[in-house]
């Protein structure tokens, strides 16, 4: 399926996916803004793992490749 991610590639903005989406990195970490927080799936619980490994957390990070 489609994601954030992927999205991001197609328009050229360099968000990395060093495991193609298959939840085994943190490369793809975003923060989403405000505004959007509220109308995307909740973080699984396998993302939220991979997540607390991923460099400068914040309250607003999500693993784009995992939004869908
Ligand atoms: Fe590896 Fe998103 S690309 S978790």
């Amino acid at each position: 399926g489609d994601n954030v991610m992927y999205l991001a590639h197609r328009y050229d903005i360099p968000i990395e996916g060093a495991c193609e989406a298959s939840l085994a990195c943190c490369t793809c970490h975003v923060y989403v803004h405000d505004d959007y927080s509220d109308r995307i799936q909740e973080a699984t619980e396998e993302e939220e793992d991979m997540l607390d490994m991923a460099p400068f957390l914040k309250e607003s990070s999500r693993l784009s490749c995992q939004i869908t």
